[in-house]
């Protein structure tokens, strides 16, 4: 089937997606620079139940950028140049809520931004001027809506249908301390990007919805060992990333 000429949806992929869903996808469809520098990886173009989407890697090939360092405001551009109407983020999260355990899927509904010194803004200076967007609400409802449906389609057995993620500023993880007062603040998950990258992705007038995957329980909750290793925890007894390549499918 050919791919759907109409605009497309923006995938940033995350920590969870390897390369080769870059190196699978076909022509590339934004490369080089942006008003806001270069971005992560260059925007390619691929096809997913026939519909085209554009994939972008936040953490760059070789997942070389950290959090605090990702050109947030250039992937968000990059990919609204190349056809974008809309935007998905993946991304891996620590979970805090009892009903995000290592394996689940979230799709939150609101989120705490607590970090600090990133480019956060495309409104940075007396040349860029000063725009307050709204942010009450900072991922899109209908997005948001669209990809929960999606996952109920999918079967994805463990599915988190809101929640308020927490953006820290990483790229260490946290203390228990800090988690047991994340908790007490209402945090169902914990992550490093989605803050900064919701923002920017509202003051470019991109709607953006986030698709999260629960990685290991947050700093000093459930854990065996005294330690959270990202590494170990991953996908393994529950999601993986084809699993989330089938929500997207009923997504698109
Ligand atoms: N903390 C912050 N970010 C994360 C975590 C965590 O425990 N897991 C995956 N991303």
């Amino acid at each position: 089937m050919a791919a759907d000429s109409r605009a497309a949806v923006g995938i940033i992929g995350g920590s969870s997606f390897s390369d080769g869903w870059l190196e699978k996808a076909s022509s590339e469809a934004f490369f080089g620079e942006t008003p806001y520098g270069l971005p992560s990886s260059p925007v390619r173009e691929a096809e997913i139940s026939g519909r085209r989407v554009l994939l972008l890697l936040r953490h760059g090939l070789g997942h070389r950028f950290p959090p605090h360092a990702v050109p947030y405001a250039a992937n968000l551009w990059a990919l609204k140049k190349a056809g974008a109407e809309a935007v998905i983020g993946l991304a891996t999260v620590g979970g805090i809520n009892e009903a995000l355990p290592p394996g689940a899927l979230c799709v939150p509904d609101d989120l705490v931004d607590r970090t600090w010194g990133r480019e956060s803004t495309i409104y940075s200076s007396a040349k860029t001027g000063v725009r307050h967007v709204d942010f009450t609400r900072p991922f899109d409802e209908e997005l948001r809506r669209r990809l929960i449906l999606a996952c109920r389609r999918a079967r994805v057995s463990r599915l988190l249908e809101g929640g308020v993620y927490w953006c820290s500023q990483g790229p260490r993880l946290e203390t228990a301390a800090e988690i047991r007062v994340i908790r007490a603040l209402g945090g169902a998950m914990v992550g490093m990007t989605a803050a900064t990258e919701a923002a920017v992705a509202r003051e470019l007038d991109v709607p953006y919805a986030l698709l999260a995957l629960c990685v290991n329980w947050a700093a000093g909750l459930h854990s065996s060992s005294d330690k959270v290793s990202l590494e170990v925890c991953g996908g393994e007894n529950g999601c993986s990333s084809e699993d989330i390549r089938c929500v997207l499918e009923q997504f698109l």
